[in-house]
Order: structure tokens, then C-alpha cells, then sequence
């Protein structure tokens, strides 16, 4: 074993009286009494009501539309089509150089175009006076078109895939060896196909935008997961400066991807806002978040994996195929756990994708690790079975103690440790091996594991801290509280690092006239906003200690004692810059860092994910019945919210495991299941108790030894899931969802 060097120190002391505490979230009680406003619960005295009317083919011209039966109906006020409609600009090009661009979901310029570009493109808006004549209106509103031939059977195109490039983030493919060679001498070897359907996020707020301009400022009510992002991109489109638009989004109903870029009914009701003069409001419903809010790509992956008698592996293949559309989307990451996961001699990984006449793709929790973690895991159970080894043991023999690709350190890796602490808890060992052994009753018992791992990113935050006189400390931040706690978290970091207590901290977000924080993305919003909130306490600190020192105070005193004795009000610390150019060079100065810091290190969250699951051995339905996980996510600000997350993810893996696919007609692109009711998330019935448990050591590298909590979650679930119904039946399932005809 290599000796890694010695890691920079961040020390945390383990226990504190804030910091990790499962305090509960500082907006519980105004979301549960209701008292809490979301986006489209904002009252404007004029308010008017906004409804899309939706391309019924996927590809072509409008040739004519007819508005004569909408416009008749009282109430109209206005149906706003390609004929009508002001202009805008066409959206940005999404760029790294310049990453608010990155909000851009299409490329289309909606209403400025006659052109279909996917079946449900948003054609119309129709504005009324109340929510139910805008939507009766928008049914009456009749286009015609003239269709053009467009692709759009995923299956059918998986032979014309165009492999990734590894120029941006991303990187397409890579490998080391020669894994063809490898597999094809191994002693033992598996070759497998997996395929996941496509998803949608289904967060339990449809997307909703109250947008009112007075005179060029615009005040937009959306609940976003990058207010900085939506309000530049709004002031791009509308032709304003961006300090005129004022992007509130206090409180988001859930997000997990669906809430990163700005899509068309954003961009619809401003719009619409501006057409007829007054406040307007376009909550979607839940079919128009289908038609008009990317979802999580469909993917077919080959896993191939060779070992030695040994069991040690010699040979790691993992490709993708997944989803583009023609006006935008995301290169999922799917293949990149199989770069740091398992140390195999040779490897090779490489990920392509399809261009369909579709909706751009979009982050969905985990994305990429959610679904190609199913296929990895699953296929190292299977080579674990074919070995004759316990899954746990096949792994451990396997578990790296350098980045398997490049040598790189691991910032940090608890994956022995959450294996050992899980099978234990779990009782693993109570279970024998062969698959159909267990039973209980009718039920068929299995028992599956699987990994969880998601790479560690952060992102420039700015923030103001100012600490007054009465002892009372203020953190302004237009960071995201879409349910995971983000406001409780920061008010812990800031309490603890001041020194503080908790109560005497109020936190201010959710709102773009603060300054600007990250996006709630890519599990990095804690390490990001936690980062910039230790620079400005460690300056207030340092500005505590002269104040007093001058004063001749003792600098033992608490900040507000050395404030009133030294005759001062308050001290404040601003972080970053909200400026462009402050912008921009925050950017490159943390890009620069962060790219240093990522040619040493390998960071990522990672765990263990443990479920039983029993099978009825006549209708093959799979319930869960147990479930633990173990993980290694850094140092825990607050043990309930961060539990909460990883329950949360571990749910919606479930939901991917067993039920969640969005039927797409393969003919037209359209999907047909855009409602909860086809659509099959889990509900309270479908979920077991979910023990979690999180290593707790801070991780050396990150702020305050922060690792994300809330996409690692879901990742590994699936898998898990199809090893343990494996272990219940026999079969081996290797397309989602586990749906019980595939198990007769
Ligand atoms: Mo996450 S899919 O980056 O909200």
C-alpha cells in the first residue's frame, strides 16, 4: 500500500453545541402552518393568470394559428403567439467562460419562431383574468401545422451514437491498459446490458413564475435553484441590466435538477407580464412540467468485468449511451463512478450520446451516478456470483487506495469503514448466500448491497456577515432553501465559528438583492456557501481582536460585549463581489484553485447501501422491507437535516428501482404518462424505516471538512435493490423499473 502524504489540516473540533446538532430547520413551522409563500401565492391586486398552449407534433412549421374561440371567451386578455409577440433575444449559448449562461435550457427563442423543435414546445400563451378562463382559453387555441419527418425512438438510434469529447467539465471517456485484452483472458468474466427509462423530477411545487414590470424593472417571483442564473438570464432575454431584475425565490417546493435552468414558462410569464401591462402569474400544471421541464435521460451501458480466480479484477469496461435533445441538454456523467471506484488493472470507460427531436435533458439528482451505479453494481454482484465471493468481501478485495485511473489521492474514503459498520447493523451476516434461500412465509427474502458515490464540487459564494452590538449576527446570502435546510446549516456554521449561539444568528436567502450566492446544484451548495462563511467570520474575528485590543477590552469578551465597550454599532464582512467583473474574477480565482486542488485529489461523498426486500412468489410484487445506509459525507452540520437528505435520495432511488418511467411514444417523442397518476413515485406505503448512519470525519480538503449530502443519496439504490431481488429469486433484472412482469 502507497503511504499518501500528509493531508493540509482543517480542524474540527468533534464536539460542539451547534455545529452537527440535529437542530430542527428554522422554516418548519411556516411551511407546516402554511404560513410560508411559494411563487405562486404572492397576491397582486391586477393579477393576471397565464396558461401555455402546447405543440401537439414534434417537428415542423406552424402554418396558422386560430385565436378567434379563446379570444371570445370572457376574461381574455391576451393569446400571445409567434405573430404577436414582442421580441426577445435568443437565449445564450451555454458557456464555462461565463457560467450564468449555463441556465439556457433551449436554444429556442420561444414565440419569436414559427418552428416545432419537440412534441409539447410551448406555441401559445393565452392571459386572462382568472386561472380557469386563461386554461379554458388556452384548449380553444387552434394551430395548424405542416410536420417535417423527426427522430425520436431512442432505442432505434443507439447504433448512430456519437461519442463524448472529453473537452468540457465532463470528461466523455478515458481508461488505462487494455481492458478488451484483459476481459478476454480473465478467468472469470461478465459482459452485461443494462437500460433505464427516462425520468422526471415530479417536485412536489410545479414550476410557477408571478412576474410584474414596473416600467424596465422586472420583480419575478420563481422558485429557482440558481436565483443569479435566472435573473441574468431574464435580463439577457427582456434587454435589461440585470440590476433590474429582482428575482425572489424565498421558499422552492423541491427542485432536484428540475430547478436549475430557466425554462420556457419563466421566460413565458415575463413575457406575458409585459404584453398586457399588469402582474402575471403561470404555475404549470403538472402535465405542462412534463411537456416544458427537461427530465433525467434514458441510458443503455455495457458493464464488462473480468477477474482472476483471485478475485481481484483485471479488467473494468463501462460505456453509456444516453440522450440528447436537438435544442439542448446534459452530458450525464454516467460512466464515472467505474474511474474511482474499483482498482482494476485495466480499464476503460466512454460515454456517447443520441440527438433526438426532443426536450433538452436535464440534471436529475445524481446525474449520471444515479443510473450508472445501477448498472455497475449490479454487474459486480453478478461477477461476485460467478466467483463464488460475498459481495461485501469481492468489493473490499477491490476497494482502491489510489484513483484507480491516474493515482490521484482520495481526499477521503470511508467506504471500508461504512461496509464494515453496515453489515454489522445490518446484520449481513445472517444472510446465506444462494439466491431463493431466505423465505418468510410467501415472501422471498433478498439482501442486496451496493456502493453510493458522488464527487465533492464547489462553487463561488458571496455573502455579507454583520455582527452587531445587541450580540445578534446577521448572514445575508441569495443562497436555495428548497426543503433540504440550507438556512438552518448556515446559521449553524456561522454560530459555531463565531462562537455564538444559534438563536442569536438570522439568516437572510432566497432573494437576488443579496448577494449572490451558488446555485443549489451538484450537492455544493453547503462546502460553497460554508467556505465563504468561515473567510468572513475569520475577518470579523481578526476586526474583534483590534477593536478590542484597542478599546482595551479583553478579547475573551463576547463579540457584542467588545462592540458596546468599544462605542461601536456593528462590524461587517463582505465575501466575493457582485459586480461582473468582481464576478468574473471570483470565478477564474476559484476556478484556478479548484482546479489545482483537483489535479492532487479525488473528493467525493460515498457510502454503503443495505436493503431487504421481499418478493411474493406468485405475483413477483417487490417490497422493500429494510433499508440502511452508511455514509462517508464529511463532517455532519446538522445530523437531522443531512439524515433527511440522504433518506430523501435513498426514497427517490426506490421510486427509480421499482415504479418511476416516463413512457415516451416512440413515433412522436410524446410522453403519455404526464401525471402522477401513470407516473409511479413512491408513496408512504412503498418505504420502509430508513436507518442512516454518517461516518462523521471531516474531510482534510473541503471547508470545514464538508463533503454533499444530497445527491450521494439516491446513488447505489437501484442496484442495491436489484441484488437483493436477485438474492430473493434468481433473476437478474438489468432494465429499470423492477416492474413484477419482469420477474413471472
Ligand atoms: Mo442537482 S441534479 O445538481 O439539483
Amino acid at each position: 500500500m502507497t503511504q499518501a502524504p500528509a493531508l493540509p489540516h482543517t480542524p474540527v473540533p468533534t464536539r460542539t453545541r451547534v455545529l452537527g446538532e440535529p437542530l430542527n430547520r428554522v422554516d418548519g413551522h411556516v411551511k407546516t402552518t402554511g404560513a410560508a409563500r411559494f411563487s405562486a401565492e404572492y397576491p397582486f391586486p391586477d393579477l393576471a393568470h397565464a396558461a401555455l398552449v402546447h405543440a401537439t407534433v414534434t417537428r415542423g412549421r406552424i402554418t396558422a394559428v386560430d385565436t378567434e374561440d379563446a379570444l371570445g371567451l370572457p376574461g381574455v386578455l391576451a393569446v400571445i403567439t409567434h405573430e404577436n409577440a414582442p421580441e426577445m433575444k435568443a437565449p445564450p449559448r451555454p458557456s464555462l467562460v461565463n457560467m450564468s449562461t449555463l441556465a439556457t435550457s433551449t436554444t429556442v427563442n420561444y414565440l419569436n419562431t414559427d418552428e416545432v423543435h419537440w412534441n409539447g414546445q410551448p406555441v401559445a400563451v393565452v392571459v386572462a383574468t382568472s386561472l380557469e378562463a386563461a386554461r379554458d382559453a388556452a384548449r380553444r387555441v387552434r394551430v395548424s401545422y405542416a410536420q417535417l419527418p423527426a427522430t425520436t425512438n431512442f432505442e432505434r438510434e443507439l447504433p448512430n451514437a456519437v461519442a463524448q469529447k472529453n473537452s468540457g467539465l465532463i470528461p466523455g471517456g478515458g481508461g488505462k491498459g487494455d481492458a478488451d485484452a484483459a476481459l478476454e483472458a480473465a478467468d472469470v468474466s461478465v459482459d452485461l446490458h443494462f437500460t433505464t427509462p427516462m425520468h422526471h423530477h415530479n417536485a412536489l411545487e410545479p414550476h410557477a413564475t408571478t412576474a410584474a414590470w414596473t416600467g424596465d424593472r422586472l420583480t419575478v417571483y420563481d422558485g429557482a435553484q440558481n436565483i443569479d442564473w435566472t435573473r441574468r438570464h431574464l435580463a439577457h432575454k427582456f434587454g435589461v441590466s440585470h440590476t433590474d431584475v429582482h428575482v425572489i425565490s424565498t421558499f422552492v417546493g423541491g427542485g432536484f435538477g428540475g430547478k436549475i435552468n430557466v425554462w420556457p414558462g419563466t421566460i413565458l410569464a415575463v413575457l406575458a407580464a409585459r404584453v398586457v401591462g399588469r402582474p402575471v402569474r403561470l404555475m404549470l400544471t403538472r402535465e405542462g412540467v412534463y411537456r416544458t421541464v427537461g427530465g433525467r435521460t434514458p441510458s443503455a451501458q455495457r458493464v464488462a468485468l473480468g477477474a482472476g480466480h483471485d478475485g481481484r479484477l483485471t479488467a473494468l469496461i463501462h460505456t453509456s449511451v444516453t440522450q440528447l435533445g436537438r435544442v439542448g441538454g446534459v452530458e450525464e456523467q454516467v460512466v464515472s463512478q467505474s474511474r474511482h471506484l474499483y482498482d482494476a488493472e485495466n480499464i476503460l470507460v466512454q460515454q456517447s450520446q443520441v440527438t433526438l427531436d426532443a426536450l433538452s435533458t436535464t440534471s436529475m439528482r445524481a446525474p449520471g451516478e444515479s443510473i450508472g451505479s445501477f448498472a455497475l453494481e449490479a454487474a459486480v454482484d453478478e461477477l461476485a456470483y460467478r466467483l463464488d465471493l460475498d459481495p461485501i468481501e469481492f468489493r473490499m478485495r477491490n476497494e482502491p487506495d489510489r484513483n484507480p485511473l491516474d493515482g490521484k489521492l482520495f481526499a477521503r474514503r470511508g467506504l471500508r469503514e461504512a461496509y464494515a459498520r453496515g453489515a454489522k447493523r445490518f446484520r449481513w451476516q445472517d444472510r446465506t448466500p444462494e439466491p431463493g434461500s431466505m423465505r418468510d412465509g410467501r415472501w422471498l427474502v433478498g439482501m442486496g448491497v451496493a456502493t453510493a458515490y458522488h464527487p465533492s464540487w464547489q462553487f463561488p459564494a458571496n455573502l455579507t456577515l454583520r455582527i452587531s452590538a445587541d450580540g445578534t449576527v446577521l448572514l445575508r446570502c441569495a443562497f436555495h432553501e428548497m426543503g433540504m435546510g440550507s438556512a438552518t446549516a448556515f446559521g449553524q456554521v456561522t454560530a459555531y465559528s463565531l462562537g455564538v449561539p444559534f438563536a442569536a444568528v438570522r439568516v437572510e436567502y432566497g432573494d437576488s438583492d443579496l448577494p449572490a450566492g451558488p446555485g443549489a446544484g451538484g450537492s455544493a451548495q453547503t462546502a460553497s456557501v460554508t467556505s465563504s462563511i468561515l473567510e468572513g467570520t475569520a475577518r470579523l474575528k481578526r476586526d474583534l481582536r483590534r477593536l478590542a485590543r484597542r478599546a482595551g477590552v479583553s478579547p475573551a469578551e463576547s463579540p457584542g460585549a467588545i462592540l458596546t465597550l468599544a462605542g461601536r454599532d456593528h462590524l461587517t464582512a463582505t465575501v466575493g463581489s457582485d459586480t461582473r467583473l468582481g464576478q468574473l474574477g471570483g470565478q477564474v480565482r476559484f476556478m484556478t484553485k479548484f482546479l489545482r486542488d483537483r489535479r492532487r485529489y479525488v473528493k467525493a461523498a460515498c457510502g454503503a447501501q443495505f436493503c431487504e426486500v421481499r418478493v411474493d412468489q406468485d405475483t413477483g410484487e417487490v417490497r422493500v422491507s429494510r433499508w440502511l445506509g452508511v455514509f462517508d459525507i464529511g463532517t455532519v452540520v446538522n445530523a437531522k437535516t443531512a439524515a433527511s437528505q440522504l433518506r430523501g435520495g435513498i426514497v427517490m432511488g426506490i421510486g427509480a428501482a421499482l415504479g418511476e418511467e416516463t413512457l415516451v411514444d416512440r413515433d412522436t417523442g410524446r410522453i403519455v404518462n404526464a401525471n402522477l397518476a401513470e407516473y409511479h413515485v413512491p408513496v408512504h406505503a412503498d418505504i420502509p424505516r430508513i436507518d442512516i448512519e454518517c461516518l462523521g470525519d471531516p474531510d482534510p480538503t473541503m471547508p470545514l471538512g464538508v463533503l454533499g449530502a444530497g445527491e450521494v443519496g439516491i446513488v447505489g439504490v437501484a442496484g442495491a435493490i436489484a441484488n437483493a431481488v436477485h438474492h430473493a429469486t434468481g433473476r437478474r433484472v438489468r432494465d429499470l423499473p423492477i416492474t413484477l412482469d419482469k420477474l413471472l
